[in-house]
């Protein structure tokens, strides 16, 4: 059984040159553009899921993704932080809560939204951390076609080009980011940790970049894609079948 799962990830994978798992964005001192295709559209959603994994070097202020809409400054949804501090921004609002975030390891990061609560919940490795109370006075939508870059906000000039804000930006990697039109409870998060996004999906074809991507068999999920599939079994499949083989992929 866990072969024939196996090779299902396996033709997956191979199936779609342009898949970005098992690979990582990275970014050193100079900022690098990673920015959604201006063709991927990000709809008005009026719940979401989004979830980052990245690892940062250099322990000052950084930034994971900055998503703005059309001719705002202010960031509609994004997140940062220090090594002691985690930053959600939405709506142009800001909230923060401390948590030691050590420099050099790997952290999954996931926002949970929907207008009927209003509130963000906030994962880190998969486990609950704080929730985010948000004004009903605000948008019950997030703003659709936005600009989204990965490791640094940015922001667009009169004539729609996208300029980067370094000063914050993050000196590390992203291994994995993922948007979807919902928003998932803990358990389901749970199920959708090694599955690709529906709104954005970790895939070449949704983004444009400066720096290419480079492979790490380390990354959480390697090369596994599993929309299709139960995403634990598919996993723990690979992550059976790499064990032969002497590659440990955490899932
Ligand atoms: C994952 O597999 C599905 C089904 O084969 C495919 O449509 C999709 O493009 C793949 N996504 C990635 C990121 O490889
Ligand atoms: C998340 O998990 C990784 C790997 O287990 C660990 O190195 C990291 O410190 C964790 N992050 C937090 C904030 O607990
Ligand atoms: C919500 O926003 C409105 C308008 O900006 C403000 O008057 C009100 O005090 C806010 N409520 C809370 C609980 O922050
Ligand atoms: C968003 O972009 C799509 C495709 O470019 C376009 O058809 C649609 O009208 C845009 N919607 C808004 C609200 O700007």
């Amino acid at each position: 059984m866990y072969l024939s799962l196996f090779c299902l990830c396996v033709t997956s994978a191979a199936s779609s040159t342009t898949s970005l798992w098992g690979k990582k964005a990275l970014f050193n001192f100079r900022p690098c553009v990673w920015q959604l295709q201006p063709g991927a559209v990000v709809p008005a959603l009026e719940e979401l899921t989004v979830c980052i994994q990245l690892r940062y070097t250099l322990a000052t202020q950084w930034t994971g993704f900055a998503y703005k809409a059309p001719g705002v400054i202010a960031t509609e949804l994004g997140l940062g932080g220090t090594r002691t501090q985690l930053t959600v921004w939405m709506f142009g609002g800001e909230w923060h809560f401390n948590r030691e975030l050590r420099e050099n390891e790997w952290h999954s990061f996931c926002l949970t939204w929907s207008s009927q609560a209003p509130k963000v919940n906030v994962y880190i490795n998969g486990t609950f951390q704080h929730g985010f109370q948000m004004n009903r006075s605000l948008p019950e939508r997030l703003a659709p076609n936005g600009t989204l870059t990965l490791g640094v906000s940015h922001y667009v000039d009169v004539n729609g080009e996208v300029h980067l804000e370094t000063g914050s930006n993050l000196v590390g990697e992203i291994g994995l980011f993922r948007m979807w039109a919902r928003e998932w409870r803990a358990e389901e998060l749970r199920e959708q940790s090694c599955a690709d996004g529906d709104v954005v999906s970790w895939d070449l074809q949704q983004w444009k970049y400066g720096c290419s991507p480079v492979s790490d068999s380390s990354l959480q999920c390697g090369k596994c894609n599993i929309t299709f599939l139960s995403s634990s079994l598919t996993c723990l499949a690979l992550t059976l079948t790499n064990s032969h083989t002497g590659t440990i992929v955490v899932s």
